[in-house]
């Protein structure tokens, strides 16, 4: 499975929710990134279209809003999955095995760490150090840690999210 996801917005979904984003701001150019911010927390991600909006909306070339969102890490330009999941390559984690509950996840989910699964249901992360070190190696699934993992805890980790909702 390649990680070539889309998303099922139409064009009236992202002009409503642009709307009330630009609501909230006058149109100065110096409202980027808050509109930036604002507008990743509608969609999960910044869609091609609504950039196209808020260059618009700011009277700002489309190429100053794509500058300004891939130098910032905190910007995502693709959809992000229903679920996040994080595993950790801090040290204390590394030496502990991280890099094989990596590989796990990635062969159960069928994507690379940076990448989302076609259902949009998981977006697959790595991070420095998740601050529990004690229970390295470890993972979060939107938020919720999980301590001193193993391949064979990931099935049962991966599968007990997937009857959540
Ligand atoms: S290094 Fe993994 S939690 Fe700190």
């Amino acid at each position: 499975m390649i990680a070539l996801v889309t998303d099922n917005l139409t064009k009236a979904d992202i002009q409503d929710k642009l709307n009330d984003v630009f609501s909230h701001y006058h149109g100065d150019k110096q409202e980027l990134i808050p509109i930036l911010q604002e507008t990743q927390e509608q969609f999960r991600y910044l869609p091609a279209a609504a950039m196209r909006e808020i260059a618009r909306f700011l009277r700002i070339p489309e190429s100053t809003i794509y500058g300004v969102s891939t130098f910032y890490a905190q910007f995502k330009l693709t959809p992000l999955g229903k679920k996040i999941i994080r595993v950790c390559r801090g040290t204390a984690c590394h030496v502990r095995g991280a890099g094989k509950v990596l590989t796990e996840i990635e062969k159960q989910l069928d994507i690379k760490a940076g990448q989302t699964t076609d259902d949009l249901e998981y977006t697959l992360e790595t991070v420095a150090c998740i601050g529990a070190c004690a229970l390295a190696p470890t993972m979060t699934i939107e938020g919720e840690t999980y301590g001193k993992m193993t391949t064979k805890k990931v099935a049962e980790v991966l599968g007990d999210r997937s009857k959540v909702e």
